[in-house]
């Protein structure tokens, strides 16, 4: 793709207003994958830069996760459930086929007076969904918007491969949004691309209407994530350099005036890569890569969460949030705060 999706003319201010996360307490070390499959430590800290990641329970689903991370965005918000009237949920790993998990999450947090559904953009789904709820917002059309990006990657995962295996967490983020009475802050400006050419670099081939569930597509392991690890790899370094670069250089945006930049949080070393072509220190990275993993969407909503509720952002802080996954999906939203 070599057009780009215009720049936001005029944005109107819409901003975060609260938010909130949960990760499960279970906690996957590099060790205890060593018992499960053929890897090491070390190889899995040198290639990617995890060190643990978390396990929801058995009974806890998608939705119980988003639930939970829902709550806390609201608590942060000072708002209840009632005064929501749009949710979103990003999410690969949904409760069921139907209904959409953004219907479940509604459910749990009693917010009857909205309407929801999910938005399926694999690991950019929380970019594809601020980027959606903004369009919402900004026409006027809703107040709040609840945006939640939830996944339960180990119930997808081949817990026999190890290409695969070592990677994926679970954990669920979530924010509030509004139109805020700031001109000129909020949601500047996103991009968002993605080429389906590249829809076979990582899928779960099975389960849906190409191939439903069937003895043979369970005996094949045809359920759980596959994927072109050095494809994957090659096509992330490029993208993620692409909408960093561009959506700071449209913006008229310098590496030092980059409060945060929050990443997807599949591989270390794709991360460094994109600052290292935007000459961003590493000091106004965020990362949380060595306690999660990969949690595709959550990354990214996770990510925003614990800076806005560990880290503190200041009046004018730059954050600029960016993520690749499958699709091939890729995108970048620039919010100042
Ligand atoms: N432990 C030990 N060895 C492993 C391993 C593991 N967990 N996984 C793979 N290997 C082996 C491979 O089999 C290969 O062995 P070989 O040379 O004998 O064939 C060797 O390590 C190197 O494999 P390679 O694929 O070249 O490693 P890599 O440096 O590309 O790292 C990934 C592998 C998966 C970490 C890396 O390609 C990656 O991060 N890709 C992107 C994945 C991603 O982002 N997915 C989510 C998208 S949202």
């Amino acid at each position: 793709m070599t057009k780009l999706p215009p720049k936001l003319e005029s944005p109107v201010p819409v901003g975060v207003i609260g938010a909130g996360y949960y990760l499960p307490e279970r906690i996957l070390t590099n060790k205890d994958l060593e018992q499960m499959v053929d890897t090491s430590d070390e190889w899995i800290v040198e290639r990617t830069g995890i060190h643990e990641r978390r396990i929801a329970p058995p009974e806890m689903s998608t939705s119980d996760m988003g639930v939970l991370a829902a709550k806390a965005a609201l608590r942060n918000a000072g708002l209840t459930g009632n005064d929501i009237d749009m949710i979103i949920c990003a999410t690969v790993t949904p409760d069921m086929m139907f209904p959409s998990t953004a219907c479940f999450i509604q459910r749990g947090i009693e917010a009857r007076e909205s309407f929801a559904f999910d938005i399926t953009a694999a690991c950019t789904g929380f970019i594809y969904a601020l980027a959606t709820a903004y369009a919402y917002l900004a026409s006027g059309y809703v107040h709040n918007v609840l945006v939640v990006a939830a996944e339960k990657l180990s119930a997808f995962t081949d817990y026999e491969d190890r290409n695969t295996c070592v990677l994926f967490g679970d954990g669920a983020g979530a924010v509030v949004l509004s139109k805020i009475n700031k001109p000129g802050h909020g949601i500047i400006d996103f991009i968002l691309e993605s080429d389906g050419r590249l829809a076979n670099l990582l899928q779960v081939p099975a389960g849906g209407s190409r191939t439903p569930a069937s003895t043979s597509s369970i005996g094949e392991r045809m359920h759980y994530i596959s994927m072109e690890g050095r494809e994957v790899f090659k096509f992330a370094v490029t993208a993620m350099k692409r909408t960093t670069v561009r959506i700071a250089e449209r913006n008229g945006i310098k590496a030092e005036d980059i409060r945060w930049l929050i990443p997807h949080q599949a591989n270390k070393r794709i991360i460094d890569a994109a600052a290292e072509a935007l000459g961003l220190d590493a000091s106004r990275i965020h990362f949380n890569i060595h306690k999660y993993g990969n949690m595709s969407a959550a990354s990214t909503a996770v990510g925003l969460a614990e800076v806005v509720l560990n880290n503190g952002l200041k009046d004018g802080d730059i954050v600029l949030m960016v993520a690749f996954g499958a699709g091939m999906t890729w995108g970048s939203v620039l919010i100042k705060w």
